[in-house]
């Protein structure tokens, strides 16, 4: 998507330096730094301090930490090393995984003097799928706004509500949830798009900062107030993205996107999930029991991050000295809460028949 009128990627491979260029996220939205990546190291720390966040932008990066490996030492040992290095970053995002998997599948199978340029290529073509899921997810969230939009008087915009940032700087672009927010404004169905907050990090920030960089009419609301927006019919939909999606459906994401799952269902409201394919662990049916959820530094919660009157970036802590902070990073969302999942290959049920139906070849691969 374009910042300042330039389009850009979160991530770009830098041929002559060969490094990762990437865009360090916790300076936004106040900043825009570019950062290079340089060794095996750099890309485990980019992960784990959130340097790169959101699931299917961790999966890209891993997958060039991976072709830095290979370009240092391609033997088996490294490439067990990188994987075992780069899986122990985050937790709970299977895109991680996933990206580390398929590399490591596909390299065991290329002889050692090739690894470093197999390794690149597919680290290329992963990044270059994520942009293609997320534009068809776009594609097929637009027909949902479109059938809201069209039962609306002319011109009145359809109330969207996303939680955290499932934008294109969560992905390589698009984004997941914010996809068929874009799809929707470039169409030219009005929209106003009410943007959580997300403590303890305010990823709401992001995604205000992204949507204002588009065009695209929204507002900044506390964690809290989602649920009275729905009860006075103020959200026509809620569309969230995933970290990781259980083969039943169960949706992990940032934490506090249950609560809105529940108000959307107290108020009758569609609560609809972008999900791209490889954010579906086929291996865990039961999501409460299952998913490892990660927890995060207390600091989090008790400090948060802003720009000053004089615009200088700063942290401040918001608590009593001493106080003890709990920081759960994210929760679960039962299918039973879900009105649908948005994939590349169309809307589902968040079901394992629909899930199945629409990805045969994974869900048997898993078997
Ligand atoms: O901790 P983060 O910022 O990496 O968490 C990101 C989210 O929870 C996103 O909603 C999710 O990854 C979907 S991103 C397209």
């Amino acid at each position: 998507m374009k910042v300042d009128g330039k389009h850009y990627r979160s991530l770009w491979w830098n041929a002559e330096a060969q490094v990762l260029e990437i865009i360090d996220q916790r300076s936004l939205p106040y900043e825009f730094v570019v950062e290079q990546v340089r060794t095996r190291d750099d890309f485990a720390n980019a992960i784990r301090e959130m340097r790169v966040r959101g699931a299917p932008l961790i999966g890209a990066t891993a997958a060039y930490g991976v072709a830095r490996a290979m370009a240092d030492d391609p033997s088996d040992e490294s490439l067990g090393a990188a994987w075992r290095l780069l899986n122990a970053t985050r937790p709970t995002a299977v895109n991680l995984r996933w990206a580390l998997d398929r590399a490591r599948e596909t390299l065991r199978l290329v002889a050692a003097r090739d690894r470093a340029t197999a390794a690149l290529s597919l680290a290329h073509e992963i990044a270059d799928e994520d942009v293609e899921i997320n534009r068809r997810i776009g594609v097929h969230g637009l027909d949902l706004i479109k059938n809201i939009a069209s039962q609306k008087p002319a011109g009145e915009p359809v109330r969207l509500l996303t939680h955290c940032n499932a934008g294109w700087i969560a992905t390589v672009d698009w984004g997941t949830a914010t996809s068929p927010i874009y799809h929707a404004h470039d169409a030219g169905i009005p929209l106003h798009v009410w943007v959580d907050e997300t403590r303890p990090r305010n990823q709401g920030a992001l995604t205000a900062w992204e949507l204002g960089s588009h065009g695209v009419s929204h507002e900044y609301i506390t964690d809290n107030a989602g649920g009275h927006l729905m009860q006075h019919g103020l959200v026509d939909l809620v569309i969230t993205g995933t970290d990781r999606t259980t083969r039943s459906g169960d949706v992990c994401n940032k934490i506090g996107t249950y609560l809105k799952a529940l108000a959307a269902r107290d108020n009758n409201i569609p609560f609809y999930v972008a999900l791209p394919s490889p954010t579906i662990d086929w291996t865990v049916t039961d999501g409460v029991a299952e998913i490892p959820i990660e927890n995060r530094d207390p600091r989090e919660v008790t400090h948060v991050q802003g720009v000053d009157t004089n615009d200088a970036l700063g942290v401040v802590q918001v608590t009593p000295s001493g106080t003890p902070a709990g920081n759960p990073a994210f929760d679960v969302t039962p299918s039973r809460l879900i009105t649908g999942l948005i994939t590349e290959r169309g809307v589902c049920d968040a079901s394992e028949a629909a899930l199945a139906s629409l990805f045969p070849e994974l869900a048997v691969a898993a078997e």
